[in-house]
């Protein structure tokens, strides 16, 4: 059967950033069958450099703790540069996100001390019971991002399917050396970001908030 492009875009619509999670962990069937559908994802020569740690308790609290200390003593030393700058029109958006984001979690913009605790949550994965670290090998040169990106993509639109929840997280990223502790990553590989996953605490005010989209001229130029 030839999927119809309405389910595919109800899919991707449906998916959203959650950032509280219900502590139950998913079944590891679950989480494998999501993994297994984002493993059709397209690479560059189909060299699917994706490399991926996939933590159920008790492990996701054990790097969640680290996490935390390092985030509250460490420096940021991010394997792949974080972006110093944001030019217009990115930084109006990324504003826009975060106005909205702390305005749903009742964050006043000079609230230092609630800024510096929703901060901390990124460490603290957000309370999910699983945390998906991934990683890729830095001889593939930038085009393996890209191949992570696509698959990136996928993975979230299997979560969304599945009915589950997710938050990709390159916050943890900053201190890629608790991640190689705890996980394994071999020397080879940088470490790109995490993906907070579990079911979605639908009561939570942080998940009430959508963000928006730019229609698609903003991006997009058809020439004829
Ligand atoms: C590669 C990547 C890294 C991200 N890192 C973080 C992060 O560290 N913390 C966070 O709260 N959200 C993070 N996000 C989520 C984005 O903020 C979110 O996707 C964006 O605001 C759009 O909102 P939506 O996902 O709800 O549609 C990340 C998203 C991507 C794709």
């Amino acid at each position: 059967m030839t999927p119809d492009l309405e389910t595919v875009t109800r899919v991707l619509g449906a998916r959203k950033s959650v950032r509280a999670f219900l502590p139950s962990p998913v079944p590891r069937e679950r989480l494998a069958a999501v993994f297994a559908a984002a493993q059709h994802a397209p690479s560059w020569c189909n060299t699917q450099p994706w490399r991926v740690v996939v933590t159920e308790p008790p492990k996701t609290d054990v790097v969640r703790d680290a996490l935390v200390t390092a985030a509250k003593s460490g420096l940021p030393s991010p394997d792949v540069p974080f972006p110093l700058d944001y030019p217009e029109p990115y930084l109006s958006h990324r504003r826009a996100c975060g106005f909205a984001l702390y305005g749903a979690m009742g964050i006043a913009r000079d609230d230092k001390a609630r800024r510096y605790d929703a901060w901390l949550r990124n460490y603290q994965v957000f309370d999910a019971p699983h945390l998906a670290v991934v990683a890729v090998d830095r001889r593939l040169g930038p085009y393996a991002l890209i191949d992570i990106g696509v698959w990136l993509g996928q993975l979230l639109a299997a979560v969304t399917a599945e009915g589950l929840a997710a938050c990709s997280m390159a916050s943890i990223a900053a201190y890629p050396k608790v991640l190689r502790e705890h996980l394994g990553f071999t020397a080879e590989l940088d470490i790109l970001f995490g993906i907070a996953l579990g079911f979605e605490d639908e009561a939570s005010a942080t998940n009430q908030f959508r963000t928006s989209r730019a229609p698609i001229d903003a991006n997009v130029t058809f020439l004829g």
